[in-house]
């Protein structure tokens, strides 16, 4: 089976480089020159754990293959994704499809022979028809069906994600179209993963549906960490209480900084608005929305309080910039809205993060220190942020740590530590909602 990826991206490279491995022959398609150049010479654009060893042994294998030419690519497909970024609209939290409907015309132009074209972005409800009406249009001889897969790996795991999925959802309107992806997915028939069919519309909303009710129990638990912080509950306990009760899960209850990422703030606006354009509310994922930013400015005020009420002249190591660990993806970050606010009140920022470093810096204030070890973060810091639970910050070496320090406050975003082991080392330790 031929199968084009558009869009060379986290989504696009992984789900290219996991079909290959099902065994399918895989071309992924980028507009970016440099980025393809970069792949066809075994150099993966993004940093995610496995993926230049399953890219390597795929490209070896000569199922998987990198191409700019899009056209070329398209004319021998039985399936063509659509893996295009689906960015927040400048001004109004609409999803922006300009990438996803200039595929499409792109894809339209090249057809040869019946095509599946699926949509593997996220994209708001109505998308995929709008996408097979591009399609006919640009082509009106074109034989295809549309159809709507979306995706629900995560950055930092997307490999195993990929491969052992919670469901498959598959929105299709023919027979045949939903043959070639069961066809494409029977290797994961051996886990006995469980494939959904769906129509269109059901498949675009369940995505943001997921992750929009992904985003509230972490804006629940943010916001009982408030509340734990006053009464003197311990959020940590209240969480795995909560989350012993099979109907609620423990998953996604972890208190921190408030969520980031490419997708939870994006998808939660986007649903947002779709809920406005169709006349209906959405006051949750509203709500969700307006803690996860106020969480991030009450981290602030946190690291300013345990400084003594002023960040000013105070130099603070921030370990951890990536919205979250195992990637070095910084898109909406809580990094990007807590370390700027620091700065304008004057602190000195020493940042470490493994891989995050080089995304970073065009996106953070000038005059952050971008340190190549933790040991050279943390020298004379008044004050230590755990920003992103990297393996390397789980197990620091306190003594040394406060040892090496020029204060003594830690201040833990992540809920990594417990307080005795701090005050055993002399810090004084702050953390989130306990
Ligand atoms: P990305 O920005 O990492 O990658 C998108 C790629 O598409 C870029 O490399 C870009 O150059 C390329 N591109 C854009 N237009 C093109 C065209 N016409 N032809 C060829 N290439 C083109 O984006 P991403 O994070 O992979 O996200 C893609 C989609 O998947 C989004 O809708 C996102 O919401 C969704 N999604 C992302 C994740 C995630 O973890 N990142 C998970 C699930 C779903
Ligand atoms: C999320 C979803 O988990 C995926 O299922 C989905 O496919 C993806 O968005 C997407 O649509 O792109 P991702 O953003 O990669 O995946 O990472 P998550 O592990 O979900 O974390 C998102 C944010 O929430 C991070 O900032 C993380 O630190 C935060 N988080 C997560 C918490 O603060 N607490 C938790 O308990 C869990």
């Amino acid at each position: 089976m031929n199968v084009v990826m558009i869009g060379a991206g986290y989504v696009g490279l992984v789900s290219g480089a996991c079909f290959a491995e099902f065994g399918a022959r895989v071309t992924c398609v980028d507009k970016q020159t440099e980025r393809v150049d970069a792949l066809r010479q075994g150099r993966i654009p993004i940093y995610e754990p496995g993926l230049e060893d399953l890219v390597a042994r795929n490209a070896a294998a000569g199922r998987l293959s990198f191409s700019t030419d899009l056209g070329t690519a398209v004319a021998n497909a039985d399936l063509v994704f659509i893996a295009v970024g689906t960015p927040t609209r400048r001004g109004d939290g609409h999803a922006d499809l300009k990438y996803v409907y200039a595929a499409a015309e792109e894809i339209a132009a090249n057809l040869v022979g019946y095509t599946v074209i699926v949509d593997k972005s996220t994209v708001p409800v109505g998308t995929a028809r709008e996408v097979q009406r591009v399609l006919q249009k640009t082509n009106p001889d074109a034989d295809f069906d549309v159809a709507s897969n979306p995706e629900f790996l995560r950055e930092g795991s997307a490999i195993g994600d990929f491969m052992r999925p919670d469901r498959v959802v598959l929105g299709v309107e023919s027979e045949r179209a939903e043959a070639l992806l069961r066809e494409l997915y029977r290797p994961l028939n051996l886990i006995e993963a469980p494939i959904l069919v769906t129509d269109l519309e059901s498949a675009e909303l369940i995505k943001y549906a997921a992750n929009a009710f992904l985003a509230t129990k972490i804006s629940f638990i943010n916001e009982m960490s408030q509340l734990c912080e006053k009464t003197g509950a311990d959020v940590n306990a209240v969480a795995k209480g909560m989350g012993m009760d099979k109907r609620i899960g423990n998953k996604f209850l972890h208190a921190g900084p408030g969520y980031g990422g490419s997708c939870f703030p994006k998808d939660t606006l986007a649903l947002n608005r779709i809920a406005q354009e169709h006349g209906v509310s959405s006051r949750i994922v509203e709500a969700v929305v307006e803690v996860n930013a106020s969480q991030k400015a009450r981290m602030v005020a946190k690291i300013r309080e345990a400084l003594g009420g002023s960040e000013a002249d105070k130099r603070i190591a921030v370990l951890g910039l990536t919205f979250k660990p195992e990637t070095d993806d910084m898109r909406d970050a809580p990094a990007l809205a807590i370390l700027p606010a620091l700065v304008d009140r004057g602190a000195e920022i020493a940042a470490h993060d493994p891989q995050g470093m080089a995304e970073a810096r065009p996106l953070l204030p000038e005059g952050i220190q971008y340190c190549d070890s933790i040991t050279e973060a943390v020298t004379d810091a008044d004050a230590v942020v755990l920003m992103t639970e990297w393996n390397q910050y789980r197990g620091l070496d306190l003594q040394a740590l406060a040892k090496a320090m020029r204060g003594d406050v830690f201040v833990d975003l992540r809920n990594v530590y417990e307080r005795p082991l701090m005050q055993q080392a002399g810090l004084r330790y702050t953390s989130v909602g306990r």
